[in-house]
């Protein structure tokens, strides 16, 4: 293992905007010297990209995001000083801000070893995915083998976790995407297909309702417009759950923000008053150990591994979350930072 230096380069967050205008490259950031009692050192390998990066970026002002501070969530990395832990010059990956850089220190609580069977490159692309799929579908919606479950957003990072995910909880699972992505959500593990570009996706299944109907929705994507949600009942089961990753406004325009009213007004209207008489729920509290290990024990086994849409060398974080920002990935965003890793 080669020393450890006592600066890095790293990207730093400074303000708010886009990513454009809010990150920096560094060459002078403090490598942490001081580990508290439980963290550990860890040489970044690489840094998975999520769309929760430029909309903090762009939505919190210096004061409430306390910048500046690295930028990142997802990684894979090497611990390469394990200050009396169990991890000794283990492989890992996690999720916590600031691991677009050279090194991060993190307590073990956010580390898991990373299984053999994917690569660093994968790795650095699970958690937030693959934790927001397990929490809606097994959490929450409590999947069990037999159930159908319909994906809205198959081919979004979060949309194909969710396929695969419930594909290994023994689960049949209709999703939609785009046409041109078809193959892509077939490939992932989709057992019949949907091109929400033909017609919006509640008027297909209200002009054909599947038989049974579907025991879960998840809504991958987080559309702000409700008609999913408010037209369910013809095509999710009476004790079926509509799960949404979060249904949050494109942008703050007229449209969005009337979309987000109506949202919230079909969410909250009870059935007696002419409420949508289907539970709905939302993806909250991702992170917890044990949620992380049981991801991975499902990627040691094989059942999930994430695509990669594109991989960006660490100089070019700026155009990897333009890419992100196009809306348009098939599979995760990856920065690699160690340029040795596969
Ligand atoms: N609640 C939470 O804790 C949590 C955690 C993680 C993510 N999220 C949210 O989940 C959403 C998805 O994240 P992600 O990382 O999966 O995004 P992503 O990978 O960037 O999503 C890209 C995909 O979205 C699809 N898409 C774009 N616009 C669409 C539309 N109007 N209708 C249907 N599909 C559309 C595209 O498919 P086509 O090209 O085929 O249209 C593309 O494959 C984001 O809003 C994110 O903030 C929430």
């Amino acid at each position: 293992m080669s020393e450890i230096p006592s600066t890095q380069k790293a990207w730093i967050e400074e303000r708010r905007g886009s990513p454009a205008e809010s990150l920096r490259l560094r060459t002078d950031w403090p490598v942490p010297t001081t580990l508290k009692p439980g963290e550990v050192l860890i040489k970044v390998q690489a840094c998975g990209l999520n769309p929760a990066g430029y909309k903090i970026m762009g939505l919190f002002p210096n004061f409430l995001r306390g910048r500046p501070l690295p930028s990142g969530m997802d990684f894979s990395g090497v611990v390469v000083d394990a200050n009396g832990t169990e991890y000794s010059n283990r492989l890992c990956k996690s999720t916590k801000q600031g691991t677009l850089s050279e090194y991060v220190r993190l307590p073990t609580s956010h580390i898991v070893p990373r299984p053999s069977t994917i690569t660093p490159l994968a790795a650095a692309g699970l958690a937030t995915v693959y934790l927001t799929a397990y929490t809606a579908l097994v959490e929450l919606a409590q999947v069990e083998a037999g159930q159908t479950v319909f994906v809205y957003g198959g081919s979004s990072g979060v949309g194909l976790a969710a396929i695969q995910t419930a594909k290994a909880r023994g689960a049949r699972v209709i999703s939609s995407a785009s046409g041109k992505n078809e193959a892509f959500v077939r490939g992932i593990g989709a057992d019949e297909f949907i091109d929400y570009t033909k017609e919006p996706i509640h008027k297909h299944l209200l002009a054909h309702p599947p038989s049974p109907k579907f025991n879960v929705i998840f809504d991958a994507i987080g559309i702000s417009d409700p008609s999913l949600y408010t037209s369910s009942s013809a095509y999710l089961a009476p004790n079926g759950v509509f799960v949404s990753s979060g249904p949050f406004p494109k942008d703050a325009s007229a449209p969005e923000l009337w979309n987000l009213a109506k949202t919230v007004a079909a969410i909250s209207t009870p059935r007696w008053l002419g409420g949508t008489p289907r539970r709905w729920t939302v993806v909250t509290d991702l992170y917890s150990r044990e949620k992380l290990e049981a991801v991975h024990a499902l990627v040691a086994q094989g059942l999930l591994n994430p695509p990669i849409d594109s991989v960006f060398e660490f100089k070019d974080v700026v155009p990897g979350y333009e890419r992100q920002m196009t809306k348009r990935a098939t599979g995760k965003i990856i920065v690699k930072i160690d340029p040795s890793v596969d």
